[in-house]
């Protein structure tokens, strides 16, 4: 009897240390096979220059543009003012005239250009057109060519507002380019502004 007993009482033990050992072993395996193709530690963050983390952006950059964009009131109230004038109406108001059902053609999605560029594109931190006329025409790295305000232009009426430009002789054209250099008159010819659009 004494023999059968004592093998009675290893066999749960020999078990559990065999599933011990399965256990342990496929920890190893699993932490190998983790090392190995798990997920990489992830790099250490870069420390970059941003402005919206490092208080108030410098007075001159894209975002607060050193010049505040120029009174409404100063329009002047001659034909080159009205241009000017249409071409703010039509920036704040595009799908009224350009848009599906539009008064002057149907070019355009249902947005406006300000649903982008706040404030008739003058308000800082929201793509404003502030520094445009003093940096284009310029080198820009999507068409790898130099580019006029028009050509600008017409890329965010084809790719924001998902339709087709004006085309450069149009009056519509012509009174936004007015309207965007008019804005940009107090900001000095090749006035470079930091994080402007590219
Ligand atoms: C869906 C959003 C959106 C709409 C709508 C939109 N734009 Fe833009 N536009 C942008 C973005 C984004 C940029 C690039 C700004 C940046 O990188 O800081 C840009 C850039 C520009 C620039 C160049 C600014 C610079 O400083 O280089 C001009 C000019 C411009 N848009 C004109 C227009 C006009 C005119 C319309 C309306 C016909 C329009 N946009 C509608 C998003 C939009």
């Amino acid at each position: 009897m004494e023999p059968t007993e004592e093998r009675g009482l290893k066999l749960p033990q020999l078990v559990r240390l065999l599933m011990l050992l399965t256990a342990a072993v496929v920890l190893v395996v699993v932490v190998v096979i983790t090392q190995l193709y798990g997920p990489k530690t992830p790099p250490a963050p870069v420390a970059v220059e941003d402005e919206a983390t490092q208080g108030p952006p410098p007075a001159g950059s894209y975002h607060r543009p050193a010049t505040p964009a120029p009174d409404t009131a100063t329009i002047p109230h001659t034909a080159a003012g009205r241009q000017i004038r249409y071409g703010r109406e039509l920036i704040a108001h595009t799908a009224q005239y350009l848009g599906l059902r539009g008064s002057v053609a149907q070019l355009t999605n249902g947005m406006n250009c300000q649903n982008c560029h706040l404030q008739a594109g003058t308000q800082g931190f929201a793509n404003n057109y502030l520094a445009v006329a003093a940096t284009y025409p310029k080198m820009r790295a999507r068409s790898g060519s130099v580019e006029g305000i028009e050509k600008r232009v017409a890329d965010c009426m084809e790719r924001s507002l998902n339709g087709r430009a004006v085309p450069d002789s149009s009056r519509e054209m012509q009174a936004i380019v007015a309207y965007i250099k008019w804005l940009g008159q107090g900001i000095p010819k090749g006035k470079r502004c930091t994080a402007q659009a590219s």
